[in-house]
């Protein structure tokens, strides 16, 4: 009896893995196909997906040449499973030519052929085969921005950038090939299936705006807005016009936050009670944000993170706000505390400029409390602790690169129709933070009136 092993993902089950399925089982008497899970699959620089797993391993299961189907998610696998199964002859597509030779030491390695003119990367991006990125701003996280786009794939291209001082796009541009300066925003707009918008906070609504009534796609840094009513606007204006808007809270969609509100949800640490975390930041005090009196503060500048877990954990509905400021001699909040409670559990994020504090995300619950370690907004390392000191379970999920990877991977896989759930930033949510938004301007007025 001869075995047979095989991996691949699988996503969009299509002719070409049928070929080599096919081919696979004729070198032998079993063939056993190992289908990557989606961690595994992101881990391995593949941001984009359109099958769940259960279909991509229904699919495989259901192809007349396959024997058994397992789940590959990890590294060292397929050198354990060729041992545990016993397999004969590796095989996997002339794709990977070479990368598998370490298995000769176990079996024999077989490279076979791909069938021409078709992958699953080609199905993803049919509905939309190229992907047009306007970016208004050329400020500090566009640079970023487009480190991160190349690693997303699925047809995505930033072409177009704008910025109303003219020659700071026209500079930023020359550092890229395929980057135009766009003369105006009309401009960009035009050319453009979706706009990333990176501008100064308080212009934020305004191009979000311009941008919808023109029927382009939004991916819009936080806060998206800073009035309640304008961002209920702005996702009415999307859902009308069938568009995507997502507010771009980078932890929101990275995969180690969303493992992490899982297992918040699964019980594991019993009821939630209170949630506290930090982020704060030692800045130039030149920057816009230290000196903008109306826009600037530690709170516009980085609340949008420690909104985010707990309007995740305590939910948008009751919440009771308040805060508290220590405001700078122009105004401006150099350290807030924000308490939320909704009656069944309490809050508390600070956010400082100027001012350093741990940045842990620290979640309280009955029957123990999850500490996500600094920089818990690049959610990677936390644990579970529960009453005895050395009960601890650790978790690692890998944060890549500057994390913005995700959300763009999120407004794809969206806008080529994959995707169906908005769990990783509601509308709810992100209309909220917009309404704390409002309220903390309000009291920070009313603070600089009493001095
Ligand atoms: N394969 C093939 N011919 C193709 C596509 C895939 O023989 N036209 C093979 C791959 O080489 C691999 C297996 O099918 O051995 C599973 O492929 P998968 O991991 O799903 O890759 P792709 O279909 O190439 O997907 P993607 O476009 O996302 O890379």
């Amino acid at each position: 009896m001869k075995t047979v092993i095989t991996y691949g993902v699988f996503d969009l089950f299509h002719e070409g893995h049928e070929n080599l399925l096919k081919r696979a089982r004729a070198l032998g008497d079993r063939l056993i196909v190992g289908v990557t899970s989606n961690e595994f699959t992101r881990q391995r620089g593949k941001l984009l997906l359109a099958d769940s797993l259960d279909i991509r391993m229904a699919n495989v299961r259901n192809c007349p040449y396959v024997d058994e189907v397992i789940l590959e998610d990890h590294y060292g696998q397929k050198v354990e499973d060729i041992q545990k199964y016993r397999a004969d002859v590796f095989v996997i597509g002339d794709d990977w030519k070479g990368k598998f030779d370490y298995l000769k030491k176990w079996c024999e390695v077989v490279y076979l052929p791909r069938t021409p003119g078709i992958s699953s990367s080609s199905l993803r991006t049919a509905p939309y085969p190229s992907i047009s990125f306007g970016i208004v701003s050329s400020g500090r996280i566009v640079r970023r921005f487009l480190q991160e786009i190349d690693h997303v794939h699925g047809g995505v291209h930033v072409r177009e950038i704008y910025n109303p001082h003219l020659e700071s796009a026209r500079r930023l541009a020359e550092g890229y090939p395929d980057l135009q300066a766009a003369e105006s925003y009309p401009e960009l707009l035009e050319k453009s299936d979706c706009v990333y918008i990176a501008s100064p906070h308080e212009t934020h609504y305004a191009y979000a705006k311009e941008a919808l009534l023109a029927g382009k796609h939004v991916l819009c840094e936080k806060p998206l807005a800073m009035r309640r009513s304008e961002a209920e606007e702005l996702y009415a204006l999307a859902e009308e016009r069938s568009l995507i808007l997502m507010e771009a809270v980078k932890t929101a969609y990275c995969p180690g936050f969303s493992r992490l509100l899982s297992i918040v949800e699964s019980g594991f640490i019993g009821e939630v009670k209170d949630v506290e975390c930090a982020f704060t930041k030692l800045t130039d005090p030149q920057l816009r944000e230290r000196r903008d009196r109306d826009h600037g503060g530690s709170f516009t500048e980085l609340a949008s993170y420690t909104l985010l877990p707990v309007l995740k954990i305590l939910g948008t509905k009751d919440l009771d706000i308040r805060f508290e400021s220590l405001l700078d001699e122009n105004g401006i909040d150099l350290y807030t505390k924000t308490y939320i409670s909704n009656g069944r559990m309490l809050s508390c994020g600070k956010t400082g400029l100027g001012v350093k504090s741990e940045g842990e995300l620290l979640i309280a619950g009955t029957e123990g409390y999850i500490r996500v370690s600094s920089p818990w907004w690049k959610t990677s390392e936390f644990a579970i602790h529960r009453e005895d000191p050395q009960d601890i379970t650790s978790f690692h999920v890998d944060y890549a690169g500057e994390g913005l990877r995700y959300e763009i991977a999120e407004l794809v896989d969206r806008l080529q129709g994959w995707h169906t759930s908005d769990y990783h930033l509601t509308r709810e949510e992100s209309i909220t933070m917009a309404g704390i938004f409002e309220q903390y301007l309000a009291y920070r007025e009313g603070l600089r009136g009493n001095e």
